[in-house]
């Protein structure tokens, strides 16, 4: 007769939110909880674990612990219904009740894709800062040794030099502002701005700040504001840093003696974000960018020229902020081009 504590068990093994499995003796099913349907095939009930679960791995495992031993544990990736990672631990059963019903084996499954992908992530950052940064220092160790050495006493050498290390550190310095600037959108993401900020405001504000960069490469700048644009809650320095990352990437990447149009707008239902929102369309004529590369435009430290990019002083750290900053707002950027004529680069920030 089933105790209070065997219905108890019984009921949480099938509520556990993690996949678990008894197997017998023969490596037959005899029990498979709600979340273990996911990963086993239909008709698994009663039927060998390799009918229904075919890594070889794991078979093994569970081989090993049915002949005896106490604990054996597998990582495996599954890459269908959807890729994932997960750490599969099989113990044997000591019980003997269990036994009589034919279980010898049991396995949990715990899903660790987002810690794979977490610890993946912080590799891939820590590789990629490292990497950006030993460049310009390499380039300034080059530097000194010739100052102290072959250039000593050539003083257009020395001027030469002392500009490319002005270059070089000023690139080190506001890789270092972009990151500190990203890590603080971060901290701050969870929270939702309060402010009440006026983005023609912040926009005027920008062209002051960019109208020279632009008359270098003989562009203009062209603006385009609907009349009663609202105020939004909003934060203003990080929007601020919005409009000018994606003004100064129009005026960098367009081709030269064009106009960059910024255009302000409402519009309505977003996507899946419902309700008005303020639309600011920054627009360019050039290259533009192929298909393929608008997706990854947006993580850190992806250009499509490196070189290109790193002669105009980018860090490609520039779109990674804003992405992070309109998710803060819970706004959303969309990126549209045609290559050989130009991108267009459009921020919904909802009211
Ligand atoms: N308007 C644009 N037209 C064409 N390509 C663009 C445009 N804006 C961005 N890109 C491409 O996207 C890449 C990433 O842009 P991002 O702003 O993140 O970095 P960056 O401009 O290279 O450096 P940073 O902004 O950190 O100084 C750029 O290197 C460039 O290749
Ligand atoms: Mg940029």
């Amino acid at each position: 007769m089933a105790t209070a504590i065997d219905t108890f068990n019984s009921h949480l093994l099938k509520a556990f939110p993690d996949p678990v499995i008894l197997l017998n003796r023969s490596r037959e099913v005899v029990f498979a909880n709600q979340a273990a349907l996911e990963v086993l095939d239909a008709q698994y009930d009663g039927r060998d674990l390799a009918l229904s679960f075919r890594v070889p791995d794991v078979l093994a495992a569970a081989d090993a612990v049915i002949n005896g031993e106490a604990l054996r544990e597998v990582d495996v990736s599954l890459s269908v219904p959807v890729p994932r990672n997960l750490k599969i631990r099989i113990v044997r059963f000591v019980d003997p009740a269990a036994e009589k019903d034919g279980a010898v084996a049991l396995m949990v499954f715990q899903d660790i894709s987002s810690e794979t992908l977490a610890e993946q992530m912080r590799q891939d950052f820590v590789a990629n800062v490292s990497h950006e940064l030993r460049s310009p220092i390499a380039s300034l160790i080059g530097i000194i040794e010739t100052l102290q050495g072959p250039a000593k006493d050539d003083p257009e050498a020395r001027e030469r030099f002392l500009s490319i290390m002005g270059d070089e550190s000023q690139r080190m310095a506001r890789m270092i502002d972009d990151l500190l600037s990203l890590s603080r959108v971060e901290t701050s993401e969870r929270l939702r701005p309060q402010e009440q900020v006026n983005v023609i405001d912040l926009l005027e504000m920008t062209r002051e700040l960019l109208v020279g960069r632009a008359e270098e490469r003989k562009m203009e700048l062209e603006f385009d504001f609907a009349a009663d644009i609202p105020a939004l809650a909003g934060d203003r320095d990080e929007l601020m840093e919005v409009f000018q990352n994606l003004i100064d990437n129009a005026i960098k990447y367009g081709r030269e003696a064009t106009a960059v149009n910024i255009q302000v707008k409402i519009a309505e239902n977003i996507g899946e974000n419902e309700g008005r929102h303020i639309a600011i369309a920054i627009k360019n004529e050039g290259d533009g960018i192929a298909a393929d590369h608008i997706p990854r435009l947006t993580e850190r430290f992806y250009r499509i020229d490196k070189g290109r990019s790193r002669k105009l002083g980018g860090t490609g750290l520039g779109l990674a902020i804003v992405k992070h900053i309109v998710s803060h707002h819970r706004g959303q950027l969309s990126i549209d081009s045609t290559v050989g004529e130009g991108a267009t680069f459009t921020v919904y920030l909802p009211l």
